[in-house]
């Protein structure tokens, strides 16, 4: 029997694993889907190797398999996105039968497995024909568009699912940007949110997953942890701040002075409206200390030879603890759920087919260790979803980045549990960090 003593997760902690559509399902052209952006995009040069997401994984075909996998790993959850083309191919208007039935298929999988299904809107895969008609994110009416998609698939799918994210890494889909783009964006995030709960047929558990900034004090003295304080409101006042406070905030406009988004009061009023939880993705970090200056603090560069990632990314695990903290201390009691973390490594399978990822163990044990801090801390941290379940399309790396707890053999579309995988089901019977 797991006890919620500090050095132990609590009985109803989620743990899950998170995917996305365009990533893992293939079937790009099958039973009525339309194209997204990210089809047209892997039509053109700059993907790695010019892959594509028209395979995949094949989970599309695969989902009872994958989902048997999931419950011989003991996850009690499961974090994967609509695919908005398959269900509604022009992204406005007629449902298609075919894209409906499949998530239905795939929610009742999981229901039957014992695994709760945590269900993201959007993943960054727009339907093309509304990218045609409206330029896409440019214009506020894409944002109305994702409001009436929630509305749609919380009439489809909330008698069976509660719980709900509107938009995935609003950051990350929208970056280099102009401010509009990702005003627009915040907006569909608010309209999903509304139409969510209008569609929603019992209590919904709704949220976001945003990529934050997660800078932590260079070490645990109240000058450094206050500068980190600082910090974070300041990188993160594009998106995570105007939903919980309905506003820009004041670091906003000294960061931005030009080509400000145009908005109005109603706007803000939806995109602060409140969230039952948020998400948080994160990967990386950065270290800061206090400082002289107007804001107060400073980044620290990583030194060259910091330990990096197979793309080169800083591996930090403080910065999660730092983030459910600052979460707290900014936005108060709201339940956090880490809903990504993970990491690209070579993996190299081993003659009898095993994949022993000690590097992504490490990172594993060092990233649940801060949430189990945090948690042991009091503070509201509720589940982790690793990304990711599986090997998939990591957009423009295309498949030489894997993330997976579980090997995917391109070729033969086999499975295999890697030691990660593993490792984290042990973690997950114990209830706690091995
Ligand atoms: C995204 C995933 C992506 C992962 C690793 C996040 O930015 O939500 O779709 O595969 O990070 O890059």
């Amino acid at each position: 029997m797991i006890s919620s003593t500090p050095t132990h997760f609590p009985a109803d902690f989620v743990w899950g694993t998170a995917t996305a559509a365009y990533q893992i399902e293939g079937a790009a052209a099958e039973d009525g889907r339309a194209p997204s952006i990210w089809d047209t995009k892997c039509l053109r040069p700059g993907i790695k190797n010019n892959d594509s997401g028209e395979r995949a994984c094949d989970h599309y075909h695969r989902y009872k398999e994958d989902v048997a996998i999931m419950h011989s790993l003991h996850l009690n959850a499961y974090r994967f996105s609509l695919s908005w083309s398959r269900i509604i191919p022009d992204g406005e208007g007629a449902l298609n039968p075919k894209g409906v039935d499949f998530y239905n298929r795939l929610i009742d999988e999981l229901l039957a497995s014992n695994i709760t299904p945590w269900v993201t809107c959007y993943h960054w895969d727009l339907p093309q024909a509304l990218e045609d008609k409206y330029g896409g994110w440019k214009s506020k009416e894409v944002a109305k568009r994702l409001g009436d998609f929630a509305h749609r698939v919380a009439e489809l799918y909330s008698d069976r699912v509660k719980n709900w994210i509107t938009t995935n890494e609003i950051h990350v889909f929208t970056m280099g940007q102009p401010l509009q783009i990702v005003h627009n964006a915040l907006l569909g995030h608010g309209h999903a949110l509304a139409g969510l709960r209008a569609g929603a047929k019992q209590p919904l558990n709704a949220g976001f997953a945003e990529a934050l900034w997660s800078e932590h004090p260079v070490y645990d003295t109240p000058e450094h942890i206050a500068a980190a304080s600082r910090a974070f409101k300041y990188s993160n006042a594009r998106i995570t701040f105007p939903i919980f406070e309905g506003k820009y905030s004041d670091e906003y406009f000294e960061q931005y002075h030009e080509n400000l988004p145009e908005y109005t009061d109603d706007e803000m009023k939806l995109i602060g409206a409140p969230v039952d939880f948020a998400g948080y993705n994160i990967y990386s970090g950065s270290v800061v200390r206090a400082a002289n200056n107007a804001r107060g603090y400073e980044i620290i560069d990583f030194p060259a030879g910091y330990p990096k990632n197979q793309l080169g990314w800083n591996i930090a695990p403080r910065s999660i603890y730092s983030l459910i903290k600052h979460s707290h201390d900014h936005f108060g009691d709201v339940p956090v759920y880490i809903t990504e973390n993970g990491m690209p490594a070579n993996d190299k399978e081993q003659r009898n087919g095993e994949v022993l990822d000690i590097d992504r163990i490490e990172f594993l044990r060092e990233h649940l260790a801060h949430v189990q801090r945090a948690y042991a801390d009091g503070l509201p941290i509720k589940g982790y979803f690793h990304w990711s379940f599986m090997d998939n399309f990591e957009w423009m790396e295309g498949y030489s980045a894997r993330f997976g707890l579980v090997r995917t053999n391109y070729r033969t579309m086999a499975r295999t549990v890697k030691l990660s995988g593993k490792y984290y089901a042990e973690v997950i019977k114990a209830g706690r960090v091995l």
